[in-house]
């Protein structure tokens, strides 16, 4: 008889259980631990008075009945918008969604969030993207890192203890983390591969490859590469069951999906 440790993949909330509620959103997050998703993704931005919201857009155009981009608005403009009816008339027409929905479709602060995952129940872990820090030049960081402190994530013991990762598209974001929070995990995100990336190298210091699914369907190898030099793989935006299956039999850590609910349900959890 061989002995193997169980491979178990990570199911991640891609902005909550995003197919079926409005992105980003309280309902989404709900939705996701509800269906059992074992971590949340959510992309952070700065308003105009430096609060952190959960907001995929430079503007609110798309995801709520407001206008403008985020980092122009403060927190109680963006507390006056309406982030849920968009999904009903663009995406998706049996979500319901009532007045008594507001308060869980009204922007999402990222402390908010972190007080839902404290909440939960059981342990949900927070996969946490960083948008436009070329533009705030630290700030983002800054204030993410001492909101994660007051709640006593910002410095764990190791990485793999860690409940809380920070990804970005930006090696200079992850970097300034990591100078400030050495043991916090870091994801780089990639849609393109260079040729140094191909190789299977990441940014120094950082552990985790957080490729697109299209990288990893068009790259044979390139996986494979990335686990030979030590990493741990996170693929996003998994939703079909025949990319379920491709992550699993190439070893994949985390999938990250809009769908944690049939996601699950073909891993056989
Ligand atoms: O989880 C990574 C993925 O979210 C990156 O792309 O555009 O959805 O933020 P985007
Ligand atoms: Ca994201």
């Amino acid at each position: 008889m061989t002995l193997a440790r169980q491979h178990r993949i990570q199911v991640v909330a891609h902005r909550g259980a995003s197919e079926d509620a409005p992105e980003h959103t309280l309902a989404a997050y709900k939705k996701a631990i509800e269906d059992g998703a074992d971590a949340l993704e959510c992309d952070v931005r700065l308003t105009a008075d430096g609060h952190l919201v959960c907001v995929h857009d430079r503007r609110v155009n798309r995801t709520s009945n407001g206008r403008g981009a985020v980092s122009a608005l403060e927190l109680a403009d963006l507390a006056a918008l309406d982030f849920g009816s968009w999904k009903a008339r663009d995406e998706a027409p049996d979500w319901e969604f009532g007045p008594d929905d507001r308060a869980d479709t009204s922007v999402l602060t990222l402390e908010r969030l972190l007080e839902l995952v404290a909440d939960a129940g059981r342990p949900v872990e927070l996969a946490i993207e960083t948008k436009h820090p070329t533009r705030w030049a630290g700030q983002v960081e800054e204030r993410l890192l001492l909101l994660l402190k007051r709640f006593g994530l910002d410095a764990p013991a190791s990485a793999a203890d860690s409940p809380v990762r920070v990804m970005s598209f930006s090696a200079r974001s992850l970097h300034r983390v990591r100078a400030a929070s050495p043991t916090l995990p870091t994801v780089y995100l990639t849609q393109f591969l260079s040729p140094r990336l191909r190789d299977g190298r990441l940014p120094a210091g950082i552990r985790i490859a957080g490729p697109s699914l299209r990288i990893v369907r068009s790259h044979p190898g390139y996986v494979e590469r990335l686990k030979r030099a030590g990493h741990q793989v996170h693929v996003w935006t998994v939703n079909d069951p025949a990319d379920v299956d491709l992550c699993v039999e190439l070893g994949i850590d985390a999938i990250i999906t809009n769908r944690p609910g049939p996601v699950l349900r073909r891993l056989g959890r």
